[in-house]
């Protein structure tokens, strides 16, 4: 029994299942001497060895109910021919794009990528029969607005400006990262990923009518894609920052679950979006980091809210860098009433 897969799946469990967004990563000591050993980011992430022992460090620690690939949402546009460099103190930097002819159209990405296939395939074998096995990829708009920006950017003016001026070019983008996306989950799947999870975390940079156009749809299209493949396949989307546009992912009837952001009151999502769907969310990463009082009032309060539906635990974003170890165990044992 898996807990969490069962819960996407329609159960209720007593206690909700949980895991964090970036629960692999530099707050953990293993991760950090990992991580030395490779050369660049980008080789850490293909390298299948290295990759899957990221994805257990957490699991082996703390013993959450879902274990999420290790790799980054950036694979799908560097395999695509648009090189990305994880750089020190900055983040991932691009050549900028201004045209979706700049992606390949050749299939040589399906081997670039394939590594990852082989790391889930690692987890799979390696993982306690209880733990869900989540596989990712980026949303089209999110990684959209990593190529025309060439890296993290404040206000994705660049990316608005050419969504807006001219709709029918950036469509054609998005439509090549839509195509891409599937299959790249769909080779997931095929690894022994139980369930997929779709990162938009820069939806929230769009009007209404650009979430719906450039989030909304193309999560819909990925998705409704993969169940005509895998039609028991439970798909998560995270539209981080979009406020009450999370209630058109939740009654688009595309998605087992919708992630929220700390934004979003629990109370609201339990009224509007658990009737649809499962809730996953949303402890602000900075409470975690935090600790006390503050970590287990948050964490219950939002457990409280969400008891009468289906809900995973979760952050409201990624685990940040300097969290301790012992809030993360903290945690997972509030959670799981035992402590
Ligand atoms: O534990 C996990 O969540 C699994 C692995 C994972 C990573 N990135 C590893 C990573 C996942 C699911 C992601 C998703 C991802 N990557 C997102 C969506 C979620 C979000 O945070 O909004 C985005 C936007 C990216 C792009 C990305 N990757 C950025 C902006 C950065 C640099 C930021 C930073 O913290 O330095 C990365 C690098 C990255 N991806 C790291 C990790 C553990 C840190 C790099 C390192 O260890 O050297």
């Amino acid at each position: 029994m898996k807990p969490l897969l069962s819960c996407l799946n329609g159960d209720k469990p007593n206690t909700p299942p949980i895991w964090l967004m970036r629960q692999a990563g530099r707050y953990l000591p293993e991760y950090r001497q990992l991580r030395q050993q490779a050369p660049n980011f980008v080789e850490f992430c293909f390298n299948p060895e290295m990759a899957a022992e990221a994805t257990l460090q957490p699991i082996r620690r703390f013993g959450m109910d879902g274990a999420i690939l290790f790799a980054d949402i950036l694979l799908i546009p560097h395999a695509l021919g648009c090189r990305v460099r994880f750089m020190e103190g900055v983040g991932p930097v691009f050549e900028p794009i201004t045209s979706a002819d700049a992606l390949s159209q050749t299939e040589e990405w399906r081997e670039i990528v394939a590594p990852v296939g082989e790391t889930v395939r690692r987890v799979r074998a390696a993982l306690p029969a209880e733990t869900t096995l989540i596989g990712f990829a980026g949303a089209p708009w999110t990684v959209a607005t990593y190529l025309v920006e060439g890296g993290t950017s404040r206000d994705h003016a660049k990316t608005r400006a050419w969504a807006f001026s001219d709709p029918v070019g950036f469509d054609a983008l998005i439509q090549r990262l839509v195509d891409t996306t599937v299959d790249y989950l769909a080779m997931q799947v095929d690894a022994g990923a139980d369930v997929v999870q779709l990162f938009d975390s820069w939806a929230g940079a769009l009007p209404a009518d650009g979430i719906e156009r450039w989030s909304l749809a193309p999560c819909v299209a990925v998705a409704t894609r993969l169940r005509e493949r895998y039609p028991q396949l439970p798909v998560i989307v995270f539209p981080r920052a979009v406020g009450p546009a999370a209630a058109w992912y939740a009654t688009s009837g595309a998605f087992a679950g919708v992630g929220i952001d700390s934004s979003i009151p629990p109370q609201w999502a339990a009224e509007t979006l658990q009737p649809h769907c499962v809730v996953q969310g949303n402890l602000d990463p900075l409470v975690l980091r935090a600790g006390g009082e503050a970590l287990q009032n948050s964490a219950q309060s939002i457990q409280r809210a969400l008891q009468g539906g289906r809900h995973i635990f979760n952050l409201g974003h990624g685990v940040v860098p300097d969290t301790s170890l012992e809030h993360v165990g903290e945690l997972v044992r509030l959670i799981r009433g035992e402590v």
